[in-house]
């Protein structure tokens, strides 16, 4: 059983396989959080040790009345409201009707039951039966207004993962205002911790940061719309010696696109508050009585063995039970995309004699990128008009894809159904389809203005415009892109008094589109893309089973970025292409041998004129497919162990460790070269321990305590070399 009540102190024991999180009630009123870490049996102590070690008695009032000892502020308050004697960052603040901004919540009652919910509106991680996953749910209410709060949490017992969410019911009789409603509040019991984050930009997306925590607030966030290139809805709580094998770390990754924050409040006594959830600033909700809220869920793992374990929890969580419908548990399609080897100048010949050239080589799908549609040369117009360039393409999608599957591969196609050109037909016929403020500057970014998923008629025309073009031909995936973040919020539909809502909404109709979109072509693989990696999140991956990791195809870039994505992430959700040198993003030139080692480390494929290749290169192409198509199921099913970080030193190490240990992927590339240098010792980690292993292109046979502990040694005397090695269980 993975929820344990303990009706004598009235504790909660939540535990998966190798940890509990507990959390208990005290003076009947205040659930607090007690404990998350390594598994215990019972927390069997007074739960007010805690809360009374500390004399917070200056200025720190007390919520009970039963006992004017209990200070507010020294509990950790598992679902923290405004107003009373806790003044730290709240996760739940509302505004009522006569203008009073408080509400007090109590403990109510719980309930435990088998299986999990799914969350109106929003995506969220599944059970696949009712066994897999035990849920709880508490109850809080305000006894003044009538409110009621929800905590929801759900645990992934063998995923060693829990899932929170909250629910919010307007039972009050009157309208309420939420100005904050965070998904998860957590604690650590003192601030000996790093904050770690995932950091960038375009192109550059999701470097690892760490930072000490500090009296005072740590935290990243989004006001775009979007969870963005900038920060990413992830954090991780880690001791400053925690290492990728060692050491203990708290992860919370949110399952949501939009506006979020990830926070670390250190209050006085170094009692560490963790908020999650979607971002309190610019969200304003009106709540009508009788209606309910729900929250986008966090996913918290805890490891004790390191930031590897950490992320394998979240892989194989979120590989098997967000991941979802035909494409989760198949091999995908090695791919070849048009962008970088013609932009928007092609024609139906270019993209044939492209398809051609890459069905030779073992190229499995043809995927047209941006610039098919309406007349579109470059990126001021045509957004909107999903309808075949004939210029480009005499007989529209349908005939492409038709001689494209003849060919004996697949067809793929790029869309960006969120946005509008100024200069289209769409526009032209509905210029109040786009978030704008009345008034004010319609601000273009990449050209483009982006629709009003707030309204149920603009979601209706992306779902009617693109359900026309994947009716109309044979094609077997599509390219989902989003290329700008959104400002002067305002939508023409919403009343005033709902403005503040359209960040929510818009994902709440996003979500909506794509949930439609991917229920009526279940056949269809969806990748998700916001000018490479700027929404890649949790949120994205029940529609998008795989992502365009970042627009920078660079394999040496490419070491910091899969590696910072694979934090949380895994590897069978990162696509990963190898492209052009000198490199179009970053100018450096490296060898094919690199590039593909790199991005056979992801979803692979190719983006790049291969008729312009020499016949060395062409034989690198050939052999890397079929080398790929040998280690996919491996790369992306299996374990996944960052031996060496690029952020750490000149050279970086993934393994890959099939689920039954039998074949073993291993990547390793030099940054920077250094003459004379000292070898490099690689320790494999996570095989089947009493085995042995050969490396299938020399024959040599290992035992795996021999690689494990003493492991083989990489030399880096030239820059950007790279080898890969697989080994099988003999
Ligand atoms: C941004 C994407 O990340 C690229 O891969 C490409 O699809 C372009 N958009 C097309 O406009």
């Amino acid at each position: 059983m993975a929820i344990i009540y303990n009706e004598k102190n009235k504790t909660f024991n939540l535990q998966t396989k190798n940890t509990s999180y507990i959390i208990g009630v005290i003076e009947d009123t205040v659930l607090l959080h007690l404990y998350y870490g390594k598994k215990i049996r019972a927390y069997n102590q007074d739960l007010y040790e805690i809360a009374v070690t500390r004399d917070a008695g200056a200025f720190c009032g007390s919520d009970f009345e039963s006992n004017p000892y209990l200070r507010s502020e020294a509990l950790a308050v598992e679902y923290p409201c405004y107003g009373h004697a806790d003044l730290r960052t709240p996760a739940f603040h509302a505004e009522y009707e006569n203008g009073s901004a408080i509400t007090k919540l109590d403990y109510v009652d719980y309930r435990i039951f088998d299986g999990k919910k799914a969350i109106p509106g929003l995506p969220s991680t599944y059970a696949e039966n009712d066994g897999e996953v035990q849920t709880l749910e508490i109850t809080l209410r305000d006894a003044l207004t009538g409110l009621e709060v929800i905590l929801s949490y759900s645990v992934f017992e063998d995923f060693d993962a829990i899932a929170k969410s909250v629910k919010i019911k307007n039972l009050t009789g009157q309208n309420v205002r939420l100005k904050s409603a965070i998904s998860s509040t957590t604690y650590v019991f003192d601030k000996r911790f790093e904050f770690v984050h995932l950091a960038g930009a375009w192109a550059r997306e999701r470097h690892i940061q760490r930072v000490p925590l500090t009296s005072g607030n740590i935290s990243v966030d989004s006001k775009r719309v979007s969870s963005s290139h900038q920060h990413s809805p992830f954090m991780a709580l880690a001791r400053p010696e925690t290492t990728e094998n060692a050491g203990e770390v708290y992860g919370y990754s949110l399952v949501y696109s939009g506006n979020f924050i990830a926070q670390a409040d250190v209050g006085a006594y170094d009692l560490t508050r963790l908020n999650m959830g979607i971002n309190p600033f610019g969200f304003n909700w009106l709540l009508e009585d009788g209606e309910e809220f729900c929250t986008p869920e966090v996913i918290s793992v805890y490891s004790a063995n390191g930031f590897g374990e950490m992320s394998r929890s979240f892989h194989r969580l979120y590989r098997n039970r967000l991941c979802r419908g035909k494409w989760r548990d198949i091999e995908r399609p090695v791919l070849i995309n048009n962008w970088e080897a013609t932009y928007f100048d092609f024609d139906e010949e270019k993209i044939l004699n492209i398809a051609k050239k890459a069905q030779s080589l073992g190229v499995e799908l043809m995927v047209l990128d941006d610039g098919w549609f309406g007349k579109r040369d470059d990126d001021t117009n045509s957004l909107g008009d999903w309808v075949a360039d004939r210029r480009k393409l005499p007989g529209g999608i349908d005939a492409l894809a038709k001689k494209v599957t003849e060919l004996g591969m697949k067809f793929g196609l790029w869309f960006e159904p969120e946005m509008v050109s100024e200069d289209s037909d769409l526009y032209r016929a509905h210029p109040d389809w786009c978030i704008h403020v009345e008034g004010r500057r319609r601000t273009p970014s990449r050209q483009q203005l982006v629709l009003d998923l707030s309204r149920d008629d603009v979601c209706d025309y992306i779902v009617d415009a693109v359900s026309k073009v994947l009716g109309s031909a044979p094609i077997s995936y599509v390219k989902w892109d989003m290329n700008r973040n959104i400002t002067e919020i305002g939508s023409a539909k919403l009343p005033a008094e709902r403005q503040q809502e359209l960040p929510h909404r818009y994902m709440l109709g996003l979500y909506s589109v794509l949930e439609r979109l991917t229920g009526m072509f279940p056949d269809v693989l969806f990748e998700g893309c916001s000018g490479g990696g700027g929404r890649f999140d949790a949120g994205m991956l029940p529609y998008f089973p795989q992502y365009w990791t970042s627009d920078d195809t660079d394999a040496i870039e490419r070491l910091y970025i899969q590696h910072g994505t694979s934090m949380v992430m895994p590897s069978c959700t990162m696509g990963a292409h190898v492209s052009a040198v000198p490199n179009h993003q970053i100018g450096r030139t490296t060898s094919m041998k690199t590039r593909g080692n790199v991005a056979m480390m992801g979803q692979f494929g190719y983006e790049l004129d291969l008729s312009t290749l020499s016949d060395e290169d062409i034989a690198e192409v050939r052999n890397q497919i079929e080398t790929y198509k040998k280690i996919r199921t491996t790369v992306h099913r299996g374990d996944m162990y960052r031996l060496r970080s690029p952020f750490e030193g000149r050279n970086t190490a993934w393994e890959y460790v099939a689920e039954d240990k039998s074949r073993v992927v291993l990547m390793y590339c030099t940054i920077m070269g250094k003459v004379q240098a000292e070898l490099t010792r690689v320790r494999f980690e996570g095989l089947d321990a009493d085995a042995k292993y050969r490396d299938t292109e020399t024959g040599t046979v290992y035992d795996a305590d021999f690689l494990m502990n003493r492991g083989l040694f990489f030399d880096d005397n030239h820059d950007f070399e790279s080898r890969l090695m697989i080994f099988e269980r003999v």
